[in-house]
C-alpha cells in the first residue's frame, strides 16, 4: 500500500484494514505498554457506574469499550463502532471471549453513526478524532448522541507548538522510533502516517473551542506524557 492520505475517509479506513493485524502488538511496542494508562485516564475521566449505555467511538480492537463493558454490570450496555471491518472482527474474537459481558460491535462512520439522539450516558474516542476527515463535525455527532450532562473523553497525541521542545521531541519519536519499527512489520508507510495526520488535528486549546461549539458545557484539554497525549474531557 502506498502513503496514507490523512483526511480521506477511504484511504484511512483502508489503512486500518492493512494494519489491525499488527495493531495491538505494535500499541504496546512503541507505547511501552503506557497506552494502557492514557486509557486509564480516560475511563477515570468518563467514571462509569453499573447500568449505564456507553459508546466507544473509532473503537478499533475494542480496548476501550472491553474495559467499560465490566464497569456498566450490571444493567449497562456498552457499544464498539469503526468504520474498519479487520479491528472489529479482532474486537469481537475479544469479547468472544468474555461472553457475559455486555458489549457490542458496530460498523459505522463516527461522522454519521446513525445512532439515535442522546442515547448515551458517557463515551470515548481514543486515537479516534485525529483520524477523522472533519474533527468539528465529529465533536458535534459526539455531542449529538450523549444525554445531557453526560461525560465523554478524546484521547488522542497532543499536537505541541511546532518550534516547541516536545514537537521536537515527538518527531525523533515518530521518525526514529515508530517508523523504524513499524519498518520491521513492514508497515513503514502506515505509521509514516502517524505525523503526517498530526499536521492537521488542532492543538489542545483548538480543540477545547471546536467542543464548546459543538455545544459542550465543559471542555478541557489536559496534556499526559510530559505533553506528547492530551485528553479532552467534555461534559454534553
Ligand atoms: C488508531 S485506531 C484507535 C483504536 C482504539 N480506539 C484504540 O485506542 O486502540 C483508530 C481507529 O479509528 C477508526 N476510524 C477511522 N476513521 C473512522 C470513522 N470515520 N468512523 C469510525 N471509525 C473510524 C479506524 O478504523 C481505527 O480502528
Amino acid at each position: 500500500m502506498g502513503s496514507s492520505r490523512p483526511g480521506d475517509p477511504a484511504s484511512v479506513k483502508q489503512l486500518f484494514e492493512a494494519i489491525a493485524p499488527r495493531y495491538d502488538l505494535l500499541n504496546d511496542l512503541l507505547s511501552l505498554g503506557l497506552h494502557r494508562i492514557w486509557k486509564r485516564e480516560a475511563i477515570l475521566w468518563l467514571n462509569p457506574e453499573p447500568g449505564q449505555r456507553l459508546l466507544d467511538l473509532c473503537c478499533g480492537t475494542g480496548d476501550l469499550a472491553l474495559v467499560l463493558a465490566q464497569k456498566v454490570r450490571p444493567g449497562g450496555h456498552v457499544l464498539g463502532m469503526d468504520v474498519a471491518a479487520a479491528p472489529l472482527r479482532l474486537a469481537l474474537q475479544r469479547s468472544a471471549r468474555q461472553p457475559w459481558l455486555p458489549l457490542g460491535w458496530q460498523r459505522g462512520d463516527a461522522l454519521a453513526t446513525g445512532l439515535a439522539e442522546a442515547s448515551f450516558d458517557g463515551a470515548v474516542i481514543a486515537y479516534g478524532l485525529r483520524n477523522l476527515s472533519d474533527a468539528a463535525a465529529g465533536l458535534a455527532e459526539l455531542h449529538r448522541l450523549l444525554r445531557p450532562g453526560a461525560r465523554a473523553a478524546v484521547l488522542d497525541f497532543n499536537r505541541p507548538p511546532a518550534a516547541s521542545k516536545t514537537a521536537f521531541l515527538q518527531r525523533q519519536y515518530l521518525r526514529r522510533l515508530v517508523v523504524p519499527t513499524a519498518r520491521l512489520f513492514g508497515l513503514p508507510d502506515q505509521y509514516a502516517y502517524l505525523e503526517q495526520s498530526l499536521l492537521r488535528f488542532p492543538s489542545g486549546p483548538e480543540q477545547e473551542r471546536l467542543a464548546a461549539a459543538a455545544g459542550f458545557s465543559h471542555a478541557r484539554h489536559r496534556l499526559l506524557a510530559a505533553g506528547q497525549m492530551g485528553i479532552l474531557q467534555l461534559v454534553a
